[in-house]
């Protein structure tokens, strides 16, 4: 058994059922004015809720309505989802990023055909025991597709919580998310627990968001603890992130007598696995000092780079000194600057060591490809334009 929290160890004084009574109606009705019109609020669908809460994870509503739609088209049954290639399953995530999730997704679907006979689970722990479904997305199938009185506490939850108890404990650490659940399991309502849940979604990303909230025009103000005594700016508690690592990268964009490309598949289990992208690799550190000194120097930078590519690829090419624009992406956990080089080559055999391919500009789109190959290939495009100016 896991030990109930008791909120008074952390400060916290629940309200009177009264009080809980009338924040429900006051959330609610707020709700039913003011609701976004969203897609998976017209279903009931548990697989369709299911696909938009992992979308919205990491990704911001706006760009996951057209992928929400899209994912639905090209796989409209978990069966089809379980039995999906690899490609096509990158191909219709190409864009959105943290791949992981359709992975997941993947095997999840494959959970459900064969441990529930291809019928979504509609229990609280039966959800939480699929690949890749964490608390939070268990607690948010469970409550707008099957109604039940599950919190849904995500970082939009725990601001808006920490603001409403002027919770002391930092949001960011993950050993506090029990206190929030403890929280959210007195307030929930459990007659609209899914509407609940998704009112404070709505609530923790436009009123009461993270950087420009408005709490004078927050519903809820009169039960917050921390508009009341104006200490608003205070909460949520949050410590800053680490920033993300920066990482120089060499690619080299090669072509052959066809004017085709060579495009390399990532590595399986790796940033990016599985996607097709122009060989990169990380600048060298010494290519990382000789930068310092600028000028000649750096052509030894490149010419290391080179050589590197030529013994790991096995290839020879006509390098050409043609510039590029630097291109920037930025992971949760990486800084990528990514300088490209160009380089022709006639008839050459491809190293079975690495997975290698030609291709054609026109056929790109049948190779998934993820945002930062997709900005090179940009990149590219315009410096050719320019060139030939
Ligand atoms: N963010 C995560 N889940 C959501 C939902 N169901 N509606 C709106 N925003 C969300």
């Amino acid at each position: 058994m896991v030990k109930k929290v008791d909120l008074k160890d952390y400060g916290i004084d629940m309200w009177q059922k009264e009080t809980i009574a009338s924040f429900r109606r006051t959330l609610l009705s707020w709700y039913d004015r003011e609701k976004r019109n969203l897609p998976w609020r017209r279903t009931k669908n548990p697989y369709h809720i299911w696909i938009s809460e992992i979308m919205l994870q990491q990704t911001q509503v706006a760009t996951v309505i057209p992928y929400y739609q899209h994912f639905l088209e090209c796989f409209p049954t978990i069966e089809k989802l379980a039995d999906a290639p690899e490609e096509k399953l990158l191909k219709v995530w190409e864009g959105l990023g943290y791949y992981s999730r359709v992975r997941n997704m993947q095997t999840a679907a494959q959970q459900i055909m064969t441990d529930h006979q291809g019928q979504f689970p509609n229990t609280y722990d039966e959800i939480a025991a699929l690949k890749g479904i964490g608390p939070y997305t268990a607690g948010a199938i469970a409550s707008i597709a099957f109604d039940l009185p599950e919190p849904a506490v995500d970082g939009n939850v725990m601001r808006v919580m920490a603001r409403l108890f002027e919770v002391d404990y930092d949001i960011g650490d993950p050993k506090n998310r029990k206190i929030f659940q403890a929280i959210m399991e007195e307030l929930i309502d459990p007659d609209r627990p899914g509407d609940f849940n998704q009112a404070l979604m709505d609530l923790g990303t436009d009123i009461e968001s993270a950087k420009n909230p408005r709490p004078d025009e927050s519903p809820i103000r009169a039960f917050c603890a921390a508009y009341l005594h104006e200490t608003y700016d205070k909460y949520p508690i949050k410590e800053p992130k680490k920033k993300p690592r920066p990482l120089q990268i060499q690619a080299f964009v090669l072509r052959n007598q066809k004017g085709e490309f060579l495009l390399e598949k990532n590595i399986k289990g790796k940033l990016l696995g599985g996607f097709w992208s122009f060989p990169i690799m990380e600048t060298n550190f010494v290519g990382k000092q000789l930068d310092l000194f600028e000028s000649e120097d750096t052509l030894l930078e490149t010419v290391s780079q080179k050589t590197v590519f030529e013994q790991d690829y096995k290839i020879k090419p006509n390098w050409t000194d043609q510039n590029f624009a630097s291109v920037k992406h930025t992971f949760s956990h990486q800084k990528w600057q990514i300088e490209l080089l160009e380089g022709f080559t006639g008839e050459a055999e491809l190293t079975a060591d690495k997975e290698l391919r030609w291709v054609a500009k026109d056929d790109f789109d049948r190779y998934p490809m993820a945002s930062p190959q997709k900005k090179m290939i940009a990149s590219y495009l315009e410096g050719m334009k320019s060139h030939f100016k």
